[in-house]
């Protein structure tokens, strides 16, 4: 949310405050995506991809500042070995959501 490049949409979509029903459920959301990857827990089966068609001016940069915000939590949170694979995942949607979203993966490196 802070983050001058990618903050905005995140306002936008869901508010400035964390404790709203929008983030509230966003998480919850996240959090059942994250567990089907690594746990195979079936409690998301949704869309990943399909919110993400309708943030206006989402552009492949901003997928490149979200893997490195990303893995800067990742790595704060998490053993290397889990971050690792938390980070190479994230990587891997990233470079998915980026070719859905019609932009051109060849020109996006992604760091982290
Ligand atoms: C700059 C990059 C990104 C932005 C700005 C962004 C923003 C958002 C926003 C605002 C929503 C909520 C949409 C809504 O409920 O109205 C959302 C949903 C979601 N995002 Fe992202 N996102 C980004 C990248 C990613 C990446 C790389 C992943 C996966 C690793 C991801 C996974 C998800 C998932 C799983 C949801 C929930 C989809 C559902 O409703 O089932 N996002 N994102």
């Amino acid at each position: 949310m802070e983050d001058s490049q990618i903050g905005h949409y995140f306002l936008l979509e869901l508010g400035e405050d964390m404790g709203n029903e929008e983030w509230v459920k966003h998480i919850d959301i996240l959090v059942d995506f994250w567990a089907k990857i690594f746990l195979d827990d079936p409690l998301y089966n949704s869309d990943p991809y399909g919110p993400h068609f309708t943030i206006v001016g989402l552009e492949k940069e901003d997928f490149t500042r979200w893997v490195k915000l990303f893995s800067e939590s990742t790595d704060r949170v998490y053993t290397q070995e889990i971050s690792y694979l938390f980070k190479a995942k994230a990587i891997d949607y990233a470079q998915e959501f980026i070719e859905r979203l019609k932009m051109n993966p060849e020109s996006s490196e992604l760091f982290w």
